[in-house]
């Protein structure tokens, strides 16, 4: 290094640590950034990879938990907001656009082809804000609050979501859920809840979950009326933030029976898996069930201006059972996320993703279960499409091991990996029960080269990390 590059290096070092020292004295740290142990401040992306203020290249694996799935500065997709930019940036969201109803008729007609079932959609701004909308749709339907959902489910933090989502930790401090949850234990194979095994359980934990129905002592049923106290059941046909789970492949065909029995509706939330995040459009279309409604957001507009919304069937939002007025926000239907997002259904159309990405995903699994061979700290490697978890363990392969999985995902941070044959970071998104799940989701557009060079950058970081923990 140069005389000049390393006093270069020693000013933005500077510079950073003033912005850092700003950030720590008013930015709040009510939000996700201090979870890690070392802050990043990223100025470009591009592709599969973000860069630092000194140039470092980060290869992404979480891609904004799946809202860039189309991978950053998407051309097609950005150049789709520049256009809207210079022709309808704004508008009031009474008055309509072309591109909103264009959407939502191609999202509607989508799910019409898939399920054989006509509904409508409404947008919202951000997943918690349609999980909002899809509970104003259960109770008004039902006219019950409580509902169903699964331990391990993430279905936002505003206060309506955050009380169907199971960690305590989000509630602890804000108050009384009156509508909290009823949290019943999700199919999670690797540690099933009832100590079964999936080889030979036969369902166990669905037949746990009928067992409620049985008298009205287990406290969901009248049986006298056949009336259940529970208007919904919220799923995720892959569990996100608990650490890309799926069930065995029965298994949401037996619950939807169950739950049609008692008139409960079933609400897929695709917040974080629809728009191909698992080869398939939407995550539960793997396992042959229709839901009644549906939450989307994320990858909708490639994490640039921010869309959600909601799929509900005919019955449930027509405009005589949910008129207008029944709900609203002021950038609900912003024309450019609904631009964005337009631009994204045609380049799903135009795109195999649904040979692409189980390709792509089958390949990557395979590669990490080469070294799940040679490293028995992972534990379970599994996935559908791109959406694949690596559960971090201790040695004997089963113990979760949070502080080796923070170790790594740190040491990807630090950003001065050696694979590929330049310095580089790593940037691993953690989730699951135990905090020791890699959910990683990596662009769409990845290539088996990159997915190679991401499979040796990671093998970098665990060996470092098992080291660092000697
Ligand atoms: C399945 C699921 N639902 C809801 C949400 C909440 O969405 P948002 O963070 O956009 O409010 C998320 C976010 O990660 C999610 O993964």
């Amino acid at each position: 290094m140069s005389q000049d590059q390393s006093e270069c290096q020693q000013l933005l070092l500077s510079e950073e640590a003033d912005l850092l020292d700003l950030e720590a004295r008013y930015c709040s740290w009510g939000d996700t950034v201090h979870y890690a142990g070392k802050l990043n401040i990223f100025i470009a992306a591009e592709g599969n990879c973000l860069y630092d203020r000194n140039g470092t290249e980060y290869f992404d694996l979480q891609m904004w938990y799946s809202a860039a799935s189309f991978g950053y500065k998407n051309n097609r997709l950005n150049n789709a907001l520049k256009r809207q930019i210079d022709t309808l940036p704004q508008l009031a969201c009474q008055y309509l656009h072309e591109e909103k109803i264009q959407l939502a008729a191609k999202l509607a007609q989508g799910i019409e082809k898939s399920f054989g079932i006509k509904g409508r959609v409404h947008f919202n701004v951000g997943g918690s804000a349609a999980v909002e909308d899809s509970l104003k749709i259960v109770r008004n339907h039902s006219g019950k609050n409580p509902v169903f959902a699964f331990m391990g489910s993430y279905h936002g933090r505003t206060l309506g979501a955050s009380a169907i989502t199971s960690s305590y930790r989000y509630r602890e401090k804000f108050g009384h859920f009156g509508d909290r949850a009823c949290f019943v234990p999700y199919p999670y194979c690797f540690r099933c809840h009832y100590e079964q095994k999936k080889e030979d359980c036969d369902l166990y934990c669905l037949r746990q979950f009928e067992k409620l129905f049985e008298t009205e002592y287990h406290a969901v049923l009248n049986t006298k009326t056949d009336k259940c106290e529970f208007g919904a059941f919220y799923i995720e046909a892959m569990q996100g933030t608990c650490g890309y789970i799926y069930p065995p492949a029965n298994y949401f065909r037996g619950l939807k029976k169950i739950l049609d029995r008692y008139n409960i509706l079933m609400v897929d939330d695709e917040i974080q898996m629809g728009f191909f995040r698992t080869g398939k459009f939407w995550a539960i279309e793997h396992f042959k069930v229709v839901p009644d409604i549906i939450t989307f957001g994320k990858a909708l507009s490639n994490g640039l201006n921010p869309l959600s919304g909601i799929w509900a069937k005919e019955e449930l939002i027509c405009p005589e059972v949910f008129p207008p007025g029944s709900t609203h926000s002021t950038f609900s239907s912003n024309p450019l996320g609904t631009a964005v997002g337009l631009e994204t259904m045609k380049l799903i159309e135009e795109s195999d993703f649904a040979t692409q990405i189980p390709q792509k995903g089958a390949y990557f699994a395979e590669r990490l279960q080469g070294l799940q061979k040679r490293y028995p700290q992972i534990g379970d490697v599994d996935g559908l499409g791109l959406a694949i978890r690596v559960e971090i363990c201790q040695k004997d392969g089963y113990t979760p091991d949070k502080k080796l999985t923070d170790a790594v995902t740190n040491i990807g941070l630090n950003g001065d990996l050696t694979a590929g044959g330049k310095k580089r970071g790593l940037i691993l998104d953690v989730g699951g029960y135990y905090k020791n799940v890699f959910t990683i989701a990596p662009s769409f557009y990845i290539t088996y080269k990159e997915i190679d060079l991401a499979v040796d950058l990671f093998e970098e970081a665990l060996q470092k990390g098992i080291e660092l923990l000697k």
